[in-house]
């Protein structure tokens, strides 16, 4: 079965043709970051623009890289949410257009989920598993008990991970988006040299807060003098603390709910430093196996959109034509 799959959600717009859920025949992603990086940030009205601009030739590019017509996609698969609602529904729009027109059926696709299930694609992963979402947008922990059936275990009080690298390279003067800088910047600093410590929440241990953290960056960059030493510390202390966050939680949960594997994605996945702590902190120390997707697949695309949508029309067959966006999980 072909699948034609799209992503619009935040800044990305991105097509896949993916064969029976996980053989990827082209890929194509279209970034927004030479428009959003004067802003510090996704300015969600450009991004609508944008996505509308590049939609139709990508997807041109797209088929012609697989070599195949539109006649030849057996299901439309989309990114139905969360997200920012503009940007979903001119995907959705599209989506609906397709399938309309060429009499296909079209599934809708959660965006935090399609994350995880970019390592499921790449990778043969035994289930149960927990997932832990790291992106732009969500910062959540699930009990994935098939591609179809993932569920909620907790999620963050305020800013997703992404965010708080976002807002932490604004502070230290780094381009959009601030997570690979910050990273590289990391590199130069002592992860030690300020005690920085993500939120934790009251009778909910699994939960994430990462604002208070963001507060500590941004009093330390007002106190401290923003030398090139100061910044590379900054960064590698942030890193730090959110990192270690993220393994403890992981380690918690992974106590508590018995798994063969873990399994990570989205956007903060792509980070080196990240992928060494899980891999010392939690597959060695913990003997169980970590997947994380392939870079390409780390960051929006198309293609998790269309390997998880084959296997929710498995699942559950095709969805109804008045399926809405939704902004929020
Ligand atoms: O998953 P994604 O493409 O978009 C959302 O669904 O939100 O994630 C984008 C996020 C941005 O916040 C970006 O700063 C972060 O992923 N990111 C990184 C790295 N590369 C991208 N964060 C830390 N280290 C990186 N190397
Ligand atoms: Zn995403």
């Amino acid at each position: 079965m072909i699948v034609l799959g799209i992503e619009s959600s935040c800044d990305e717009t991105s097509f896949a043709l993916v064969k029976d859920g996980h053989e990827i025949l082209a890929h194509k992603i279209a970034t927004q970051e030479d428009l959003h990086s004067l802003y510090g940030g996704v300015f969600p009205e450009l991004a609508c623009r944008r996505h509308i601009d590049v939609l139709i030739p990508l997807l041109d590019d797209t088929l012609k890289e697989a070599g195949l017509s539109l006649e030849d996609v057996d299901l439309i698969s989309v990114a139905q949410g969360p997200g920012l609602i503009g940007a979903l529904l001119i995907g959705l729009s599209c989506a609906k257009a397709l399938a309309l027109a060429l009499n296909k059926p079209l599934v809708g696709v959660n965006h935090v989920q399609a994350h995880l299930y970019a390592a499921m694609m790449e990778n043969t992963v035994s289930l149960p598993a927990l997932g832990m979402v790291l992106s732009g947008g969500h910062t959540q922990l699930m009990l994935i008990e098939s591609p179809s059936k993932m569920e909620l275990l907790s999620k963050t009080k305020d800013d997703a991970l992404g965010e708080a690298f976002d807002k932490v390279a604004v502070m230290l003067d780094l381009p959009y988006p601030g997570g690979p800088e910050i990273e590289k910047l990391a590199k130069q600093g002592d992860p030690k040299h300020f005690p920085f410590q993500a939120g934790q929440i009251k009778d909910e241990p699994l939960s994430f807060s990462f604002s208070g953290l963001k507060t500590n960056v941004l009093y330390c960059s007002q106190k401290v003098e923003l030398s090139p030493e100061n910044k590379a510390h900054i960064a590698a202390s942030f890193q730090e603390a959110a990192f270690s966050d993220i393994c403890n939680k992981i380690a918690l949960a992974l106590e508590k709910y018995p798994v063969s594997a873990l399994v990570l994605g989205g956007g903060v996945c792509a980070n080196q430093t990240l992928r060494a702590k899980i891999e010392s902190q939690i597959s060695q120390r913990l003997a169980i196996p970590a997947y994380f997707p392939s870079k390409k697949l780390c960051l929006d695309n198309g293609a998790m959109i269309a390997g998880l949508g084959y296997h929710l029309y498995q699942s559950s067959g095709a969805a109804p034509f008045d399926l809405p966006a939704f902004a929020r999980s």
